[in-house]
């Protein structure tokens, strides 16, 4: 069973950004079996370069796609984007020190940002027209 599902109302009414949010989710729902399997740091230093790569091109995507619609609040939307890659540096390097409990800070923290990031800014960048 996943840890945690995409449903739609995770939608931003974008099938590329909602494609790339549900790629998130699966990062997590796999490191979260590796959690339960006791995998160790190996695969989390793989989990990290994963990651980086994958946020780097949704980041670019979700941004050029709020400046093509010309959206106000893209520079806040940025800075969150920026916290983010800040918080995941940081966990990264402690996975790199060896510290055997970045797993379990790791999926808190995505799960939670995500989540809390997608509802209460990227849900933002629907045109109203689109908006449940
Ligand atoms: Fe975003």
């Amino acid at each position: 069973m996943a840890y945690i599902d995409w449903s739609e109302r995770y939608s931003v009414s974008d099938k590329h950004l909602d494609s790339q949010h549900k790629g998130l989710f699966a990062l997590i729902n796999q490191l979260h079996e590796a959690i339960l399997e006791r995998r160790g740091r190996d695969f989390m230093v793989e989990l990290f370069a994963e990651l980086g790569k994958y946020v780097e091109q949704h980041f670019r995507d979700e941004e050029a796609h709020m400046r093509r619609i010309s959206h106000a609040e893209l520079p806040r939307h940025q800075a969150d984007h920026k916290y983010f890659i800040d918080a995941i540096g940081e966990l990264r390097a402690r996975c790199e020190e060896g510290d055997g409990n970045v797993g379990v800070d790791t999926i808190d923290f995505l799960t939670h940002w995500l989540i809390d990031h997608i509802m209460g800014r990227d849900r933002k960048y629907i045109p109203d027209s689109q908006a449940a």
